[in-house]
């Protein structure tokens, strides 16, 4: 029997990209996947087609930067299977738009990038580590980026603190047996990545890898399920990089 079979797993933006292939990657082996997701309807849609395939989910709508509706979203998806075992906090603002020079972005869009990308894992930690306690083998993914280790943009440093937090989490919560690992995915042609990063872009990227080869949705489903299964039993604090060796020797 698959190790996921009756265990839940909480995924933020879980609506679309990472987040929908984690929750097909998770359901697939049996496990109740809870959506949380801004757009409800795309949480919803997700959720829909997964149950159309005979798996278990749910979705619930929220901002991950609001406290209270996380602590109820919890609450919640924590009932299916008594507690919760996998949390993922996917949710993340990655356009384009969040790498130009903070004098451009101003203030108070730098202030929403920190709340969604930092403060957001801060809060949905949190909020589920009460319902992750006791249950073998629970752990918390956060996704960082490889934009974190250049760090030279307000989402790289956004994605540095989200690596740094996972240290620290790890460290707060291994004592529970919680562990807490964080991936750091490359250049990986989600939709959204296709519709909104510029082709220039996209070729400097590549050129800066040191395979020859485009990043794809299942290279980050394939380190999760490492990360949250049992072969990761003894790693915790780490960030691992899923980039195709992109700046291989920071
Ligand atoms: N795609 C890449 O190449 C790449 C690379 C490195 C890191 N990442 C990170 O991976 C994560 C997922 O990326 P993706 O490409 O799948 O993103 P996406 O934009 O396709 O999906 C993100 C989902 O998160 C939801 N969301 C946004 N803000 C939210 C909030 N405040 N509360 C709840 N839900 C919210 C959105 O509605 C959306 O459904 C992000 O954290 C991103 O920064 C992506």
């Amino acid at each position: 029997m698959s190790e996921w079979q009756g265990r839940t797993a909480v995924i933020s933006g879980g609506g679309r990209g990472f987040g929908k292939a984690f929750a097909v990657a998770l359901c697939e082996r049996g496990a109740h996947a809870v959506l949380v997701d801004l757009d409800g309807a795309a949480g919803e849609q997700a959720a829909l087609e997964l149950r159309e395939k005979g798996w278990s989910a749910e979705a619930l709508q929220g901002d991950v930067t609001d406290a209270a509706r996380m602590d109820e979203v919890m609450q919640q998806a924590a009932g299916q299977n008594g507690g919760i075992d996998l949390l993922i906090n996917n949710a993340g603002l990655h356009s384009d738009e969040y790498s130009q020079p903070m004098r451009v972005l101003g203030v108070e869009k730098v202030r929403r990038l920190f709340d969604v990308n930092v403060m957001g894992t801060v809060i949905c930690t949190l909020a589920a580590v009460p319902f992750m306690a006791g249950r073998v083998g629970a752990n918390v993914i956060s996704i960082s980026s490889m934009a974190a280790y250049p760090s030279g943009t307000a989402y790289g440093a956004s994605k540095m603190t989200v690596a740094a937090l996972t240290i620290a989490f790890a460290s707060e919560l291994g004592g529970e047996g919680i562990r807490v690992n964080a991936i750091a995915p490359g250049m990986i042609l989600t939709e959204t990545i296709k519709a909104e990063l510029p082709q220039n872009i996209k070729d400097f990227v590549k050129r800066s890898q040191s395979l020859d080869a485009d990043g794809a949705e299942s290279d980050i489903v394939a380190a999760m399920l490492y990360l949250s299964g049992s072969g990761a039993r003894f790693v915790t604090g780490e960030t691992l990089r899923v980039t195709g060796g992109m700046g291989a020797g920071v």
